[in-house]
């Protein structure tokens, strides 16, 4: 038996570590809420139990500190009078049973750099698709795939947070907690109005997908009761597997079909989606498939979405919207969300255009976007501010994963084809604590604004409508006192709005290359540069996948001046022209807050008109 090291004098007598052949067997007695497990990132997972007796026990993975800690994550322990931890896997020598601590707190001041001041991340861990979402009673209810032990993807959960004005998030506990059948991926959750499911009128039920290596993925459901606090899991799940057996079958998307008094759910599977129908939420009929072989190819389809839209707001003309979001493979690789507009009659949805190919965002990080249930006649979106490509090594560590700001999703034609905006919801203008009006400018050159958005902390919003030149380039340049920049500009010549982020800050992000040390990073990062050919515009990756430059195509606007509404917060750019007819967000990592403003010009004169710089925060 092992006397628990000393590094724990307080808490030294009420913890014994025992090692049961491969099983690391820790006994606490009258325990604190929490054990610290200390995690190094690098590191292979190790499991830990909270044995409780229980058949309902789960095995968590964690990285658990071999020889070095890069944070701590709580994990809770039982009220009772003893609780018994079980860790499996556990490297021999490592340091993490002395670093352990037992806590009755958890401290979630933030300690990232690059946190974002007014996006929604959790407290801690690592977070990627929203889902689940669904307003009732005046709470907008964001759900979201997290892992609570660890900032790199793992152990799916639902983390949940609660908002009134799609803005201010209150964080709540996990809603539903991985299980013995496995993680609990991405879905949807609905209000049960007419007790269909019989768990009570206006239920919230959720549906998602649970994911195993012992099993194809398959959907279940849970009811809440409560508002959307707990999740009690029905005991008949799961409500629907795969008839063929397909091994990627996920993101279960359920919404109410007026017309046929049923429910219905899309879900992916491989490289189509699927349609069921149900009148309980348990019992599925396959009703038809669509996408095989239509929009971006190859593709893999994940976490798709339907819903109703009028075109230009005109409600006798609705079309129907099918987002469907690709991972890997997109326009700048990676993931990225496409759509469909078409026609649905309760079996089939028909889209004439289907071979085209239309982005909701032009940006590289804006994935896994789905919409809120139960809104009205409004559609909101959600997305999380990442690329499968990078994501579990951007520069965090006690949180890793930002959703960008909540969108309103709107149906518009051009040149005969439906195509959808994605603008920053109104309700964000509550973030704008003060405005700078910089009036009209007309650039032949360069106008230099230099700390025009100083003192912001790296979290404010550029608004601005720019006429450029007929055949030339007009564009904003937000800057930092490094040198690093982000260029956003239109280029008339060859139709395209861009935003070039090859030398915003840090990009160089090879496999464990995350610095620690932002300041011996930002060194790295010039050496790298100088060796670095010139920009390029037009894509294609530069030197990793990280550092190019993203663009959209303006023929999807009207009208020789474009509004652009930029908004930046710490390590994101989100830029929505023309009302989001072109959408872009991409993350950028500059290491000190981005403060001046360049406007600049080629090959002809440009007017920037309403130029105002609104600082933001919560
Ligand atoms: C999309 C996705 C989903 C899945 C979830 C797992 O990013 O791969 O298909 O449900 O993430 O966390």
């Amino acid at each position: 038996m092992l006397a628990a090291a000393s590094a724990m004098p307080a808490t030294a007598q009420k913890m014994n570590i025992e090692q049961r052949g491969d099983t690391t067997v820790i006994k606490i007695d009258n325990p604190t809420k929490y054990l610290l497990l200390p995690v190094q990132e690098e590191k292979d997972e190790a499991q830990v139990l909270l044995d409780t007796g229980s058949k309902e026990d789960t095995w968590m993975d964690v990285r658990l500190a071999q020889n070095g800690a890069d944070y701590y994550v709580p994990f809770a322990l039982t009220g009772k009078k003893t609780s018994t931890v079980k860790i499996l896997g556990l490297k021999k020598g490592s340091i993490a049973v002395n670093l352990m601590k037992l806590s009755d707190t958890f401290d979630t001041t933030n300690t990232d750099y690059y946190r974002p001041s007014y996006h929604f991340t959790p407290l801690y861990g690592w977070m990627n698709d929203p889902n689940g979402m669904v307003y009732k009673d005046g709470e907008y209810h964001l759900y979201f795939q997290y892992n609570p032990y660890g900032s790199k993807w793992g152990n799916m959960h639902w983390g949940h947070a609660v908002s009134r004005d799609l803005v201010h998030w209150e964080h709540l506990d996990p809603a539903i907690a991985r299980d013995t059948m496995g993680h609990i991926f991405s879905g949807s959750s609905v209000v049960d109005r007419n007790n269909t499911a019989g768990y009570g009128k206006n239920a919230i039920i959720a549906i998602y997908t649970n994911n195993s290596v012992a099993h194809d993925e398959v959907q279940c459901i849970a009811y809440s009761t409560d508002n959307g606090r707990t999740f009690t899991k029905y005991e008949g799940n799961p409500v629907l597997r795969p008839f063929d057996g397909l091994k990627d079958f996920r993101d279960p998307k359920v919404f109410w079909y007026e017309k046929n008094k049923s429910w219905y759910m899309i879900v992916s599977a491989d490289k189509e989606t699927r349609f069921y129908k149900s009148k309980n939420l348990k019992q599925w009929t396959y009703v038809s498939a669509f996408g095989k072989g239509m929009g971006q190819q190859p593709c893999q389809y994940e976490c798709p979405d339907f819903f109703q839209l009028p075109v230009n707001g005109d409600k006798k003309n609705m079309k129907w919207v099918m987002t469907m979001n690709i991972n890997p493979g997109c326009i700048f690789g990676g993931s990225a969300t496409e759509y469909f507009v078409g026609d649905f009659d309760g079996k089939k949805f028909t889209c004439p255009d289907a071979q085209d190919v239309k982005w909701l965002d032009y940006g590289k990080d804006h994935y896994a976007t789905v919409t809120f249930s139960n809104t009205g006649d409004r559609v909101l979106a959600i997305t999380w501010m990442s690329n499968w490509e990078y994501a579990n090594i951007t520069p965090f560590k006690q949180n890793r994963g930002a959703n960008g700001l909540p969108r309103e999703l709107k149906l518009y034609e051009k040149d005969g084809k439906y195509y959808l905006s994605e603008d920053a919801a109104p309700e964000v203008k509550a973030l704008r604590k003060a405005t700078h009006d910089l009036g009209n400018e007309t650039v032949e050159d360069t106008k230099d604004m230099k700390g025009a958005a100083a003192n912001m902390d790296g979290a404010f919003e550029i608004e601005a409508d720019v006429t450029p030149s007929a055949n030339g380039i007009a564009g904003i340049e937000i800057s930092n006192n490094k040198r690093e920049r982000t260029m956003i500009y239109f280029n008339m010549k060859n139709g395209k709005v861009v935003m070039d982020r090859t030398e915003s800050g840090l990009t160089d992000f090879g496999k464990n290359s995350v610095p620690h040390d932002i300041e011996l990073a930002w060194d790295k990062q010039r050496e790298l540069q100088a060796k670095q050919p010139a920009r390029i515009e037009n894509a294609i990756n530069y030197k990793n996948d990280f550092a190019l430059a993203t663009w959209g195509p303006l023929n999807l606007c009207e009208g020789k001046t474009y509004h652009v509404d930029i908004f930046v917060d710490k390590s994101s750019v989100e830029l929505f022209v023309d009302g989001g007819r072109i959408a872009m967000t991409n993350l950028v990592f500059p290491v000190a807050p981005y403060e001046n403003i360049k406007l600049y010009t080629k090959g002809g004169k440009a007017e920037f008109s309403n130029i105002k710089v609104h600082k933001l925060a919560l």
